[in-house]
């Protein structure tokens, strides 16, 4: 069966508006974007990707690692199990172990994966430079091929080609994929990529392209003709920032592929300083962040935002730019900086944002809890699909609360098949829920999100039972 991208993660479709949800008013309770406390039920609540680089190693040994980017992070990236290195090492020897161990993390817990990257100068083995153009167009064809075809209906979408333009004025990468194939080895990797997987969105990458120059210039212009080949879906911004230099073009810049047609998302944020950061510095970076996710979330063709890395340490700056780092959304201790306050204030949720309108304010879109209730939780439909669907679910605080259980009987032959971000008895009939590990402490007011996927009988419709949540 194929799940398109929309099965996978839980969007609530249409429950607020992009613009409102980014100024954090408006919002209807029953959503209450504005309340979210993970970057997560934020993102979902603005039907946006809030994404993260995950190191394969790390996924395996680490179980912080893991419980952190099941609670903030709705979409994933390999930081490396995709690349060409790691799944064919050898030709025609396809190493998929890492690959999938990251695509069945994110599938277990709701998560989209934004896929990287087919066709890069780097990160490539020796065998594919060392070919001539016959062998390797062949090459490409068959990697392309056989990477998205084993993640078709799994991963949503794929950076086709990565950083193909130079920083030298906006001309092309002198890479052994021009020197060798010509400039056509772009539009022959995304029209393999198109034809095998037409549901994946199909981006070009690159750094240094965020604000209006030289560089993006020429992405939009290659940009231009691959969309005029219905081969592109969108333009990957890496945005691997400097303290302090948020482009003041990036906003127009993005506006301009997006006025093209195509989709933009933030593809490798993090934002850099000279180490060690101090607090000034700390807070400046929120600012960048803050910036950056404001862009996005106002945008409406923007698909979200990945950072490129979880913590500090795990970034790849400081080992790629000597004396600099502190460059995340996490410090070491999995403590979350000022950075992340940030995102999420910008991506409409947390308690501190200034700018929030409480949601009781609201007249047209307050519901009183029923007397005596400590919690309200509801569903909704977000994907259904003829043999199941993805659901969405809220739970709401109307009091503070240090855990909570939800309980509803399906009418029908709907039964969950995963779940993420809720724990109980979930598989039978009656479904007996409680809240994870993470996401059980709520002050009143504030909401969460868990959801999950079910399977029906064929065609049937995806019912939304009523659910009974009380304080555990
Ligand atoms: C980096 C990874 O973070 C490192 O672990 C690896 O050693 C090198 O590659 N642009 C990209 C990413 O498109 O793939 C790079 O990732 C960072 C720059």
């Amino acid at each position: 069966m194929l799940l398109t991208r929309q099965r996978r993660r839980a969007v609530i479709a249409g429950a607020v508006t992009l613009a409102t949800a980014a100024l954090g008013i408006g919002l209807s309770t029953q959503f209450a974007g504005a309340q979210a406390t993970t970057l997560r039920a934020a993102a979902d609540a603005i039907g946006k990707d809030i994404g993260v680089a995950v190191d394969y190693n790390k996924l395996q040994s680490n179980t912080q690692y893991r419980e952190t980017i099941a609670r903030e992070f709705n979409s994933l990236t390999a930081e490396n199990a995709m690349k060409w290195d790691a799944t064919e090492p050898s030709d025609g020897n396809y190493t998929f172990g890492q690959a999938d161990a990251i695509v069945d993390f994110a599938e277990d817990n709701g998560q989209s994966v934004h896929g990287h990257t087919f066709v890069w100068h780097a990160q490539t083995p020796t065998w594919v430079q060392n070919l001539n153009a016959t062998a390797m167009r062949a090459a490409m064809v068959d990697h392309i091929n056989t990477v998205a075809n084993r993640y078709e209906g799994r991963v949503d979408s794929w950076d086709v080609v990565n950083e193909v333009v130079s920083d030298n004025n906006g001309a092309m990468r002198d890479s052994f994929w021009l020197r060798t194939m010509g400039e056509g080895y772009i539009t022959t990797a995304f029209q393999t990529a198109r034809a095998a997987d037409p549901n994946a969105d199909l981006y070009i990458n690159d750094y240094s392209i965020d604000g209006i120059n030289p560089k993006s210039d020429t992405v939009y212009r290659i940009a231009q003709g691959l969309k005029s080949q219905n081969v592109l879906d969108g333009v990957g911004f890496q945005a691997h920032l400097i303290l302090g230099q948020v482009p003041s073009t990036m906003e127009a810049n993005l506006q301009r592929f997006v006025d093209l047609g195509l989709k933009v998302r933030i593809t490798e944020l993090d934002i850099r300083l000279t180490t060690p950061a101090d607090a000034n510095e700390l807070q400046q970076q929120a600012n960048d962040y803050r910036r950056v996710t404001e862009i996005c979330a106002e945008l409406a063709d923007c698909s979200g935002i990945t950072v490129w890395g979880l913590r500090d340490n795990d970034s790849w700056v400081p080992g790629t730019f000597p004396g600099t780092g502190a460059a995340l959304l996490f410090f070491e201790d999995y403590s979350k900086k000022p950075a992340y306050n940030a995102v999420l204030n910008a991506l409409g949720g947390g308690t501190s944002n200034p700018t929030t309108t409480p949601a009781t304010s609201d007249p047209a879109t307050t519901t009183s809890p029923p007397p005596g209730s400590g919690c309200t939780a509801t569903l909704s439909v977000s994907s259904p699909w003829n043999t199941g669907a993805t659901y969405s679910a809220t739970v709401k605080a109307n009091q503070n609360l240090s855990g909570w259980k939800v309980t509803w009987t399906w009418p029908g032959s709907e039964r969950i098949s995963n779940a993420w971000s809720v724990t109980g008895t979930l598989t039978g009939a009656t479904v007996n829920g409680a809240n994870a590990s993470y996401n059980g402490t709520l002050a009143s007011g504030q909401s969460t999100t868990f959801g999950f996927n079910i399977t029906k009988a064929d065609g049937s419709t995806a019912s939304v039972p009523a659910v009974t949540c009380t304080p555990a």
